[in-house]
């Protein structure tokens, strides 16, 4: 029984394990192809914030996998009306997995804790696991041709729960990332150091420029300059992130073959501008679709293990 709460709880096999299970399910739902991998599986939703992708994509992927899912809502009483060791125990043993999305990743955490089931962060203030997996199969289907350790992600924006995820990811599969902010939002150092011990030939770097950075880049990645949870800060961040918007002058300094990302939501005119999101570097649409077939993957290996030991190649 395994946890998904940062991809610290994966190895570099596992996941491609999982990345390439989500190929399979991806190629086989193009064929309108819907194995029945996670039949008579539940998957629980608890969310403390909003949710279009994360929840949406998590239950319509479990619905085509022939499994089903339940989104519980405040009336369970979440954190509220028992203690969580109590929630988590009982829980566990009506459903097969649970995805959470929390303000505080202690909150994930203690669910992992008390389980008996696999829980999945959908996004907590630290990390947003899904999320990267998601990115790395948007850009490997943009750039096909040559080995995903070719490319250069280049995040212009916050040090924050996608970017931590993102640098993490691209250390796990040798990519190269930089962090383009503003000096006080890097990425922080626990989270760093981590990496570094962990994957000592990690490609990452951070800088205040981001028009050095985006020059080399193949995916210029952007996100809120204010996440959920941080509403207070926002006109300071909106001042403090002035020059890192990614507009029209900043894709002026990248190759004209980058693409554009935005996990979404996005602010328009704050971090990004309508011209570049709509723009035809962009594929902000195909990454959101991504989440679904990412996850499909994450749950086919945490659900069904056998299924993807015999319908997912080495
Ligand atoms: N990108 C993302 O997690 O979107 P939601 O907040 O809509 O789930
Ligand atoms: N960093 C954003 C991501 C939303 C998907 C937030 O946490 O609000």
């Amino acid at each position: 029984m395994r946890h998904l709460l940062t991809l610290f709880d994966l190895n570099s096999h596992e996941l491609n394990r999982i990345l390439s299970a989500a190929r399979v399910l991806k190629k086989m739902h193009s064929r309108g192809q819907r194995p029945a991998v996670l039949q008579h599986r539940v998957l629980a939703l608890i969310f403390e914030k909003p949710s279009l992708r994360t929840r949406v994509s998590f239950e319509s992927g479990m619905a085509q996998l022939g499994g089903s899912s339940l989104f519980l809502g405040d009336d369970v009483g979440f954190g509220k009306r028992e203690a969580p060791s109590d929630f988590t125990r009982v829980l566990g043993q009506f459903v097969d997995g649970v995805v959470c999305r929390s303000f505080s990743h202690d909150t994930v955490a203690t669910l992992a804790k008390y389980d008996s089931v696999p829980v999945i962060n959908g996004l907590t203030d630290l990390a947003h696991p899904c999320q990267a997996m998601a990115d790395v199969l948007t850009i490997e289907g943009e750039f096909p041709d040559r080995p995903l350790t070719d490319n250069h992600l280049v995040f212009v924006g916050d040090g924050n729960n996608v970017s931590r995820s993102l640098a993490l990811i691209c250390a796990m599969l040798g990519m190269k990332f930089t962090l383009a902010c503003p000096k006080g939002y890097e990425l922080d150092q626990p989270w760093m150091s981590k990496i570094s011990e962990r994957y000592p030939d990690a490609k990452l770097h951070q800088t205040t420029d981001p028009i050095a950075a985006v020059s080399t880049a193949d995916a210029i990645y952007t996100d809120v300059w204010t996440s959920m949870g941080q509403e207070a800060e926002s006109a300071q961040r909106r001042k403090d992130f002035a020059d890192y918007q990614v507009n029209a002058g900043l894709m002026k300094h990248a190759p004209e073959t980058a693409i554009v990302l935005h996990c979404l939501p996005a602010v328009r005119g704050e971090e990004i501008t309508d011209d570049v999101i709509d723009g035809p570097q962009s594929r902000v649409i195909e990454q959101a679709g991504n989440r679904m077939h990412a996850q499909k993957g994450l749950l086919a290996w945490l659900l069904n293990p056998h299924w993807v030991g015999e319908n997912v190649p080495e």
